[in-house]
């Protein structure tokens, strides 16, 4: 039996062992509670010669790389470069619908920006005469980032493995549970409401736009979104809800506005309950915090008349649609 405090005191002394006293890693960083627990661990054991690597790959949600730049760098310290990709991502995600081939191309373009941003790290001024960077920080705590791109097959989960370059070696952390993450994160001093959030997929907007993802849809969606997520938080409900998110459906409805009839496309709610994401229940909310939601999201979003409530389970659905 062991507790926490232990678990971080050796985990912190295996990582000083291994890096050696000049040894450099780097990491990529997401902004989820796994990579965030992960860099703060790292920071705690190497300092500065810990760098993470934020990919701003487009489909993000509303604001979300400028708060993991607050939060990593401004608030825990974390050496953090944050890479704006997204021209290039959404240019290669343009007329994609298929959401395997979705999943594939933000997986290999992340790898690609990844490398790049990694070797211009190794060759800038201010790495110099601090030797070479060693270490790959691999699939954080719990898989996440680079090894969370999976892809959902007809039958397995295949989940790709990559070794950035294939040069350095991996920094593997220990793998602990989830509930265990969250303990580790609080102990580490990383604030509640991002030890509490929900699991964000890899893929990220990409796969909750059903149709071609593009710069007008991932913003209608990262609005929808923003204010749905708002709307929970102020009810208070955040935390009894494993996952909560919007989707953009690529059909359009009529509705009408003062005397005039719109045309326009319709966003699914979706929140679920699920202790491991294998199954997973609808959750019931009150009925005036979906009316608040509804009337917000058709009021303020541009492109929005109508919003719908998903009330499947997980089987026969899935907790994301694509
Ligand atoms: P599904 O839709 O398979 O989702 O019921 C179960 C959980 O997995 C997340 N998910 C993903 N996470 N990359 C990820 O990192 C992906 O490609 C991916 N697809 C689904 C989903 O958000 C939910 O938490």
């Amino acid at each position: 039996h062991w507790t926490m405090e232990e678990f971080i005191g050796k985990e912190i002394a295996r990582i000083r062992e291994i890096c050696g006293p000049a040894g450099r890693v780097i990491g990529a960083v997401s902004g989820g509670v796994d990579s965030t627990v992960a860099a703060k661990l790292m920071h705690e054991a190497i300092g500065d010669r810990f760098h993470a690597i934020m990919v701003d790959n487009g489909v993000l949600r509303l604001n979300e790389a400028k708060q993991v730049h607050e939060m990593l760098n401004t608030n825990l310290g974390v050496n953090l470069s944050v890479v704006d990709a997204s021209d290039l991502f959404l240019s290669r995600l343009e007329d994609i619908e298929d959401p395997e081939q979705k999943r594939k191309i933000i997986g290999n373009t992340f790898i690609n920006v990844f490398e790049d941003e990694a070797a211009k790290i190794e060759a800038s001024e201010e790495s110099k005469g601090k030797g070479r960077v060693e270490w790959l920080l691999q699939g954080t705590l719990y898989p996440d980032v680079i090894e969370s791109i999976s892809f959902k097959g007809p039958s397995a989960t295949i989940k790709t493995h990559h070794n950035v370059g294939g040069l350095l070696k991996d920094m593997k952390l220990k793998l602990i549970e989830p509930d265990e993450v969250r303990a580790l994160g609080r102990l580490l001093g990383i604030p509640a409401p991002l030890v509490q959030r929900h699991p964000f997929p890899g893929p990220g907007l990409a796969i909750r736009i059903l149709g071609p993802v593009n710069r007008s849809q991932v913003a209608i969606l990262q609005q929808a979104d923003s204010i749905y997520i708002e709307e929970i938080r102020k009810a208070g409900l955040y935390d009894q809800i494993a996952q909560a998110f919007a989707v953009l459906l690529p059909v359009r409805a009529v509705g009408v506005m003062g005397d005039a009839r719109t045309y326009e496309q319709v966003i699914a709610l979706r929140a679920v309950q699920s202790e491991d994401f294998m199954t997973a229940d609808w959750y019931v909310f009150p009925p005036d915090v979906l009316r608040r939601i509804s009337s917000r999201i058709t009021n303020e979003v541009a492109g929005i008349n109508r919003v719908t409530y998903d009330i499947s389970s997980k089987p026969p659905a899935t907790v994301e649609w694509l």
